[in-house]
C-alpha cells in the first residue's frame, strides 16, 4: 500500500535510525492495536502485499524490501515532524501479529483522506473497520479534521463496504493515481456513528 507513493522525504541512508516503536501514538480498542511502524516490521509487511492491495493500490509492480524499508523510514519521518501522513501497521492483539495498515493524510480544509489495507488470510475479521474507527476518532481530535475522505477504484466491494459501515457518503469520482476513476466518499465526522 502506498510503498511506492510514499510523499515524505527521507534519504535511503537514513533508514537505519528508525528502530523505535515510537509508542505515544499507539491507538487500541481492546482488540487492535494500531502503532506506527518499525524497521524490524518490514518483512511482515512485505509478506502481506498481494495481488488485490496491488490491484486496488494501482502499484506498477511488487515491492522489494528496499521499498518497503524506505516506506517506514518515510512514515517514522512523518510522526517525527508530526506530517500530514499519519500511518499506523494493525496488529491483532491475541495473537499480537501485523494484520495490515491504515492511514490519514492530511489534505487542507480540515480534511483528511483515509486508506486502509489488511493482510490475505486475516481479512473479512472487523481488524479494517475497527482500525478505521480508531484513526477517524484521531483525526477528529488530534488533526481537529471534520471532514474524512476515502477513495476506490471501481469494484473494490469490501473497500466501499467499509466506507459506508463508517457512515461515508458516495460524493462523486475524480482521477485516480494511476489514470484511472476514483469513487470518492466523504464522511463529515459529526455524524459518525457510535463504536459498540
Ligand atoms: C478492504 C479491506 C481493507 C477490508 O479489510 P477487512 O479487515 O477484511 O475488513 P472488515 O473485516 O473490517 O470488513 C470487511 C467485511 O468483512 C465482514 N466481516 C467483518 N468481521 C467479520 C467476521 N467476524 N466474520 C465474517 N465477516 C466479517 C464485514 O461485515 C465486511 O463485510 P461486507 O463487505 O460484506 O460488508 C481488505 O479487503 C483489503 O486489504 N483489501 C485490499 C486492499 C484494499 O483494497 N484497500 C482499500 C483500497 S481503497
Amino acid at each position: 500500500m502506498a510503498i511506492l507513493r510514499a510523499t515524505c522525504d527521507m534519504s535511503r541512508g537514513d533508514t537505519g535510525v528508525v528502530q523505535d516503536q515510537l509508542p505515544e501514538y499507539s491507538l487500541t480498542d481492546g482488540v487492535v492495536m494500531l502503532r506506527p511502524l518499525a524497521l524490524k516490521d518490514s518483512h511482515a509487511w512485505l509478506a502481506g502485499e498481494d495481488g488485490e492491495q496491488r490491484r486496488w493500490f494501482e502499484a506498477p509492480r511488487p515491492s522489494q524490501l528496499s521499498d518497503v524499508e524506505q516506506f517506514i523510514a518515510d512514515c517514522q519521518e512523518s510522526w517525527r515532524t508530526m506530517g500530514s501522513h499519519r500511518h499506523w501497521g494493525i496488529w491483532s492483539r491475541y495473537p499480537d501479529v501485523l494484520v495490515g495498515g491504515v492511514d490519514l493524510r492530511a489534505l487542507g480544509n480540515d480534511e483528511v483522506n483515509l486508506s486502509y489495507l489488511v493482510f490475505p488470510g486475516q481479512r473479512r475479521r472487523g481488524f479494517a473497520l475497527r482500525a478505521a474507527h480508531l484513526v477517524v476518532e484521531y483525526a477528529s481530535t488530534t488533526m481537529s479534521a471534520q471532514t474524512v475522505i476515502i477513495k476506490m477504484l471501481p469494484g473494490n466491494e469490501y473497500s466501499r463496504n467499509l466506507a459506508l459501515a463508517l457512515g461515508a457518503l458516495y460524493v462523486g469520482d475524480e482521477p485516480s493515481d494511476g489514470g484511472a476513476i476514483f469513487h470518492a466518499f466523504k464522511l463529515r465526522l459529526r455524524d459518525t456513528p457510535r463504536q459498540e
